[in-house]
Order: C-alpha cells, then sequence, then structure tokens
C-alpha cells in the first residue's frame, strides 16, 4: 500500500481521554467519511467509537457493541454505520453482507477489525491503529490517505504551533 498522505500519532491515558478523542472525530464526520480502527482485542476500538457516536449525536441507547450483525446503522446528526469484520473470513462473504453498497454513501462508516479484510476499505480513508503500552495507557497511530482524510485528521488533531 502507498505511504500515508498525514499521519499523526497520540496517547491515551485512560478509557475516559480515548472516549473524548473520538467525541471529537464524531462532531467532524461527514458523510462519506471511512474510519478504519485496527488493534488487538481489547485495545479500545469500542471505547473511540463510543465516542465518535457521541460527538455525532447518536443517542446512547442505540450503540451496541456489533455482535449478532457485521454492520449497525445509528441515527445520529448524519448516519453513522458501525461495523466489525472479526468474524469474517474474506472479502466474498463481506461483499454478501452489504457493507460495500454503504461505502461512500450517505453516512460515515467505522469499521472496527478492519486488518481482517484490507480491501474493505476505499481508496481514501482515516485508519487509527490503536496499542497497548501500559494497562491504561494506549498509542494511537492516525494515518491518512487522500485529500479530504487528510482534512479530517488536520481538523481532528491540529499540530500544536
Ligand atoms: N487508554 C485506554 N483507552 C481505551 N481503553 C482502555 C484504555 N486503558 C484501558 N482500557 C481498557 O481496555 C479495554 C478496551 O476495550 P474495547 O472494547 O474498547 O476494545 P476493542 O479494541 O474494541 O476490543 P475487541 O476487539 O475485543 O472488540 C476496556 O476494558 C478499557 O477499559
Ligand atoms: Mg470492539
Amino acid at each position: 500500500m502507498s505511504a500515508p498522505t498525514r499521519t499523526r500519532t497520540l496517547r491515551s491515558a485512560s478509557p475516559e481521554q480515548t472516549h473524548a478523542w473520538g467525541v471529537k472525530l464524531g462532531r467532524l464526520l461527514r458523510p462519506g467519511d471511512f474510519v478504519g480502527l485496527v488493534g488487538d482485542l481489547g485495545a479500545g476500538k469500542t471505547h473511540l467509537v463510543r465516542g465518535v457516536a457521541e460527538g455525532a449525536e447518536v443517542a446512547r441507547s442505540e450503540v451496541a457493541s456489533p455482535t449478532f450483525a457485521i454492520v449497525y446503522p445509528y441515527r445520529g446528526r448524519i448516519p453513522l454505520f458501525h461495523a466489525d469484520l472479526y468474524r469474517l473470513e474474506d472479502y466474498d462473504e463481506l461483499y454478501a453482507t452489504g457493507f460495500l453498497d454503504l461505502v461512500g454513501g450517505e453516512g460515515a462508516m467505522l469499521v472496527e477489525w478492519l486488518d481482517k479484510i484490507p480491501r474493505a476499505a476505499p481508496r481514501e480513508y482515516l485508519r487509527v491503529t490503536l496499542r497497548e503500552v501500559e494497562e491504561d495507557v494506549r498509542e494511537l497511530l492516525v494515518e491518512a490517505w487522500g485529500e479530504r482524510p487528510g482534512e479530517l485528521l488536520e481538523a481532528w488533531l491540529p499540530e500544536n504551533r
């Protein structure tokens, strides 16, 4: 894969801080945005997603952890689709879920375990890789491919001047 257009690294010292980073991102999302989430079990992907949902004004009661379905639609300020690819075997299986019809559509997409099926990502997207550093500490590597994802990264995480 080609090198990302922009990258940033953040540190989160608590689940609450990861949530707060998510809220900030959720306020910025627009229809068509695609955010892929990568990281081991318990890395904090779902904590970040819950924050994003809050920032996108999704009612807390709507936000589940995708367990039975591959994609959950949420109604917020804009439609938000929360997907989890963990249990999928391959691209053909993903195709059968209808997921690909949602990409680039009227909602924003949040996709956990994107690394299970990298081809699920569109050409331009934002990827967040979470890594456990210590019990409560996570490192978040944020990478953007493309113009709009690059702008989204800048708006979310402005460089200190
Ligand atoms: N800084 C942190 N940010 C996020 N979660 C943290 C942090 N420190 C500790 N945690 C803990 O790590 C766990 C993260 O769980 P979460 O469900 O968000 O992970 P996940 O990446 O979605 O895992 P899975 O792939 O199993 O769904 C929670 O138990 C949370 O309390
Ligand atoms: Mg999860």
